[in-house]
Formats: structure tokens, C-alpha cells, sequence
């Protein structure tokens, strides 16, 4: 029987690259850090509480953590190899294989893990690389092979001009049988332009103690993509965003431009609702359907839009409901509301929901029409089929009833019944 894969992530560089005071592993990735993508994957593959090789940054690193993993300290930071060599002395040595990942590796997908460990069991090698085919691999370190099989891994730095010619790159990302890793850990030499303890050594001594080296193309040469820089993240970004948007266009969304639109994971959206350009929707936000978002709209966690809603042009949404075929064609901005069936919201319409303390809340009924520019100090109330004149600034505990029209500054009931009646088309 195979046991459980133990895990490593590598989390303990600078990250010189980045240029930044924060830690690399800390930069978001969309809405996220770095790295929680393995600790995401890691979870779904059932791996209970990797090791996370901390350095720099090392305490905002560990809070981030807060408990989900086993921290281990390198410092300082003299290389992969030396980072693992002191991550092993939190791993069982009689445990199932070891998988290192680097925390700027935050693209690969769990299926590939799955098949870096199928092959890795088939093929009973003692270590086996996740590569990649690169059309340009500069940066990356090089598979050397002889006769097929994997004898070297070579550095950009220390690499020959021919050898600089391969395009088999190492991701970073291996599987060991703990024996082969714990043996040969102790043999690596920083004997390299960087004069590091490089984990890459590792596939060279093992060949020269009889073991077998494989490695395994890593299908999508996008999930293969180190984060070094603030290009690879823009990059990692834009892949990031567009693997989201291909999953709502598959379930019957229309995104108008999706290279222009951020959706977050685990957003719900209904079939048939249309979401225009420069359209920004964070996490946990719920879309009915036949909906129109945009162009121009920010709707932010908290929020739930329901069936045929229209959120228009420079609005944003913010932890409300907002009923079904409501109208915010324009300028709004709605937060902490809760907006009732076929209201009207007028072009230029604010809820003024945060008194420098707390946030409070404003209710707007169904039907009703808020006249344009109409600020809610909230909290407020509009009953069901009101109406506001425009420019009209509800302070706050105002209550329209059912029916009535507010206007002027503050706002005062102007009439006890409205005529208005919601036209049928949009
Ligand atoms: C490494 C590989 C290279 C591979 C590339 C893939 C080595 C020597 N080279 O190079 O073959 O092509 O990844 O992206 O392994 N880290 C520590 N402690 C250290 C040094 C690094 O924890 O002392 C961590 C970093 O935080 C990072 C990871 O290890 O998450 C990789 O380090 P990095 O410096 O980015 O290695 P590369 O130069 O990219
Ligand atoms: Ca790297």
C-alpha cells in the first residue's frame, strides 16, 4: 500500500526579483496570496499540514499561516537544497514520498500533482521531476539527459552555451522516496556560481548511486511558470483570470471581453447573463439570471444580484441584495442596501452607509423610483412604490412609507401617493 504523500513548500527566498519589502509568497495572485495555491491543492489532494520553509518575512509568513501548516525556519537562506535540508527534519523518514514545491510555483493544477504521483509510483523511480518544454527557457534550470535518462539538472548560471539550448526546464517541483532524498540531501555541495546547496544536485547523485531519475512534461506549459518577477506575476495574473472566465463562459455566460473582465473563483453567475467589459466581481458574489453587468462595474463580496437585474456603468455593489429587475443603470453606488423587486435607481444615486463608525444599512422598496442623485444617509427606509425627487438627501432614521414622494434637502414628503407606474420594457 502506498502512504500518504508528505509535502514541502518552499516559501523561504527574498525574492530578489520582486524588489519589494514583502516576502514573495505574500504578493496576491488575483484576490490571493501566492501562497495559498499550493496549500489549496495540497488540501484537495488530502495532504494534511505540509511543511512551509519560512525565512524572509518570516513572521508575516507565519501569521498568514496561522496553524494550517508545520513551520520550519531557514535562516540564513543558502539555497533549495539547504532550504529542504531543513525542512526533512520535520518529515518521517519512514513516511510516504516527499513532495517539494516552491511557493512561486502557484499555477500548477491538481491534476498534475495526481499525475506526477501516478508516474512517479508506475515507474518506482526515486525521484521524479515535474519539467516543462519551454520556448524560451533562459532563467530556468536545464534536464540534462544521456541516452534518454535524466543524469543532471543545470543552472541558467553555470550552464554551457549548448547546454543553454535545452528546452526541458526543471519546474522546481519534485517527488522523493524519503530514502533517496534523506541520502543524498547530505552529499550536496554549494559547488555552483552562486555558491548555494542546490536541490537540483539531488537528480545527479542519485543517478551516481544507481537510482532512477525520471521526469514528467508537464502538459500545459503555463501551470510550469515560476513567479519571480512583477512581469511572471502580471502574467500568472492574466492566466489566473482568464482559466476563471472560461469556466462561466462554459456554463452559459455571455463575458463580452474577457480579457478585459476580473471575476473572481466561486462566483455564481445565472445562464444568459451578459457581463460587459472592465467588469470587476470579487469572491462569493451571486448573479441571477439574464442579468446585464457593466461596462464599468465593481460588484464586491457580500453581494447578491438577482434574475434580469441591471447594474450599469460606473456602479458598484456592495454587500447588498439587490432584487430582480432592478434597474442601476448608471453612477451608483449601493452598499449595505437591500433593493426590492423592479426598483429604479436613478444615475448618480449614493448610500451614504458609513458614518465613520459602523456601517448602516438602507432599505428600498419594491417598485419605487429614486429620483436621480438621491443620497441615503442610512440607515434609511423607502417603502414599497415610492418615489424621491432628484437631488433629494435622506438623513438618517428618514422612513417614506409605502406610496409617498420625499424631496428637497433634507428630504420631506412632498406627496402622500405616487402616480408613477414602472414601464414593462427595460
Ligand atoms: C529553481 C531551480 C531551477 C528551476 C526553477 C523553477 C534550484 C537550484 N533551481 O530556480 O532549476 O528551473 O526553480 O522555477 O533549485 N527558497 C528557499 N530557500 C532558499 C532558496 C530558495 O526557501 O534558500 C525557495 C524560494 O522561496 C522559492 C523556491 O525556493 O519559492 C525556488 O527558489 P528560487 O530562488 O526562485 O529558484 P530559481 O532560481 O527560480
Ligand atoms: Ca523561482
Amino acid at each position: 500500500m502506498n502512504l500518504p504523500i508528505q509535502a514541502v513548500i518552499l516559501a523561504a527566498g527574498r525574492g530578489t526579483r520582486m524588489k519589494s519589502d514583502l516576502a514573495k509568497v505574500l504578493h496576491c495572485l488575483h484576490d490571493r496570496p501566492l501562497l495559498e495555491y499550493p496549500l489549496v491543492v495540497l488540501e484537495r489532494l488530502g495532504v494534511s499540514r505540509p511543511v512551509v520553509v519560512v525565512g524572509f518575512g518570516k513572521e508575516e509568513v507565519r501569521r498568514y499561516l496561522n496553524g494550517r501548516a508545520r513551520i520550519v525556519v531557514q535562516s540564513p537562506q543558502l539555497g533549495t537544497g539547504h532550504a529542504v535540508q531543513v525542512a526533512v527534519k520535520a518529515i518521517n523518514r519512514s513516511g510516504g514520498d516527499i513532495l517539494i514545491w516552491p511557493a512561486d510555483m502557484a499555477l500548477l493544477k491538481r491534476e498534475t500533482i495526481e499525475l506526477l504521483i501516478r508516474e512517479h509510483r508506475e515507474s518506482e523511480a526515486q525521484l521524479t521531476i515535474l519539467s516543462s518544454l519551454m520556448v524560451d527557457p533562459t532563467g530556468y534550470g536545464r534536464l540534462i539527459r544521456r541516452g534518454g535518462w535524466v543524469v543532471d539538472i543545470r543552472e541558467e548560471l553555470d550552464a554551457t552555451p549548448e547546454e543553454k539550448r535545452i528546452n526541458e526546464v526543471n519546474t522546481g517541483v519534485y517527488l522523493f522516496e524519503p530514502a533517496a532524498l534523506f541520502h543524498t540531501l547530505k552529499k550536496i555541495q554549494p559547488a555552483n556560481q552562486k555558491k548555494e546547496y542546490y536541490l537540483t544536485d539531488t537528480a545527479r547523485l542519485i543517478r551516481e548511486a544507481g537510482g532512477r531519475v525520471e521526469a514528467l512534461p508537464c502538459a500545459a506549459p503555463e501551470e510550469a511558470r515560476g513567479i519571480n518577477s512583477r512581469a511572471d506575476l502580471a502574467l500568472a495574473e492574466k492566466i489566473v483570470n482568464q482559466r476563471n472566465i472560461q469556466k462561466y463562459l462554459m456554463q452559459g455566460v455571455t463575458v463580452v471581453s474577457p480579457e478585459q473582465t476580473f471575476i473572481a473563483p466561486g462566483v455564481r453567475i445565472g445562464q444568459d447573463t451578459v457581463i460587459y467589459p472592465w467588469t470587476y466581481i470579487e469572491r462569493g458574489v451571486k448573479i441571477g439570471r439574464r442579468c446585464h453587468i457593466g461596462p464599468f462595474a465593481k460588484i464586491r463580496s457580500g453581494s447578491v444580484i438577482s434574475d434580469e437585474a441591471v447594474i450599469g456603468s460606473f456602479v458598484e455593489v456592495n454587500r447588498s441584495k439587490i432584487g430582480k429587475k432592478v434597474l442601476a443603470k448608471h453612477l451608483t453606488y449601493l452598499g449595505d442596501a437591500e433593493v426590492g423587486e423592479g426598483a429604479n435607481i436613478g444615475a448618480g444615486t449614493i448610500t451614504a452607509n458609513f458614518d465613520g463608525r459602523k456601517k448602516n444599512k438602507t432599505w428600498i422598496g419594491k417598485k419605487s423610483f429614486i429620483g436621480v442623485d438621491t443620497v441615503f444617509i442610512a440607515p434609511v427606509e423607502v417603502g414599497e412604490g415610492a418615489r424621491t425627487g432628484a437631488g433629494a438627501v435622506l438623513t438618517r432614521g428618514t422612513k417614506v412609507k409605502k406610496g409617498e414622494v420625499f424631496v428637497g434637502i433634507p428630504a420631506r414628503l412632498l406627496k402622500k401617493k405616487s402616480q408613477w407606474r414602472r414601464p414593462s420594457s427595460k
